[in-house]
């Protein structure tokens, strides 16, 4: 099998692949810049029924992966913010040369295929190490725990990416109010996310019941991954997330809003 599609094309051919006689190989041509960079690595391949999302699925990888940037050029303007928000995660996460490189875009169809390529390596790298998502895989959640109860209670309002985006924020604003993210790191990841994305005041009251569901959360306590400066996660030992209150997190939303003005 060939598939050629976004995320929700590979999930699915991967997924029928994965399954139909107990697996034949399939080869994977991802054509959008979040597919690109996410969905085609990683070898998480399912299909969402009325049930929920991720019930249904397996780990089962392409034979080859084949990426061309001309893709790109046809992606409507939402799809390529959802995309360059998974790009700017990977970054935060491994390298202030690549942030640097996003912030220098005048337009974000500059993109070239060596950003794509870094950022894909790095999905890649982390995978390699923990595909079954035991340990260090836990890392690519950053924004993440924000962003998937942004994206329930602003539903109408929020693409996936757009509620990463926003996600990574309000998880840098509780790093900085945690005293272990710099000022300087905070305001760069804010400056660069309000370029790509547009910004609007939110309602903690609307998450926190959404907040309260999420899989990860011990103890009354949700789970997060902290950034200790731009390229930097803190992991202590084999320990990729920390635990915030929701306090500290209505916090962090009221510091989110002020900055609105
Ligand atoms: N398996 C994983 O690890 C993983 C990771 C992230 C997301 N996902 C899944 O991926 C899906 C989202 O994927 P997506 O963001 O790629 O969106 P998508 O696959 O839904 O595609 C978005 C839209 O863009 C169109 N499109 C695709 N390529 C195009 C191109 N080159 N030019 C113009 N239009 C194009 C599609 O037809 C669709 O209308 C979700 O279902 C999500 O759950 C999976």
């Amino acid at each position: 099998l060939i598939a050629i599609g976004g995320g929700t094309v590979l999930d699915l051919i991967g997924f029928v692949a994965g399954t139909y006689m107990r697996g034949i190989p399939f080869i994977s041509v991802p054509t959008t810049l979040l597919s690109m960079v996410d969905a085609s690595i990683g070898g998480k391949v399912g299909i969402n029924t009325s049930f929920g999302k991720n019930l249904i699925g397996l780990f089962y990888f392409p034979q080859k992966t084949i990426v061309d940037i001309q893709f790109f050029k046809t992606l409507p303007e939402k799809e390529r913010r959802c995309g360059v928000m998974e790009m700017v995660k990977h970054a935060l996460l491994s390298s202030i040369l690549e942030f640097e490189q996003l912030e220098k875009l005048d337009r974000i169809d500059e993109m070239s295929f060596d950003m794509i390529f870094k950022s894909m390596e790095f999905k890649q790298k982390v995978v390699l190490k923990d595909t079954y998502e035991k340990g260090i895989r836990e890392l690519l959640n950053f924004g993440h725990t924000l962003g998937h109860s942004l994206e329930k209670a602003y539903s109408l309002k929020l693409t996936h990416g757009e509620a990463v985006g926003i996600g990574m924020i309000i998880e840098g604003i509780i790093a900085y109010q945690k005293a272990v993210l710099p000022y300087e790191d905070l305001q760069r990841i804010c400056d660069l996310i309000g370029w790509f994305l547009p910004l609007f005041p939110l309602d903690f009251e609307r998450l926190k019941s959404f907040l309260k569901l999420d899989k990860k959360n011990k103890n009354e306590h949700v789970h997060i991954v902290l950034l200790e400066k731009i390229g930097k996660p803190i992991v202590n030992g084999s320990c990729f997330s920390h635990p915030v209150t929701y306090d500290e997190i209505e916090n962090a939303i009221l510091e989110f809003n002020k900055r609105l003005g």
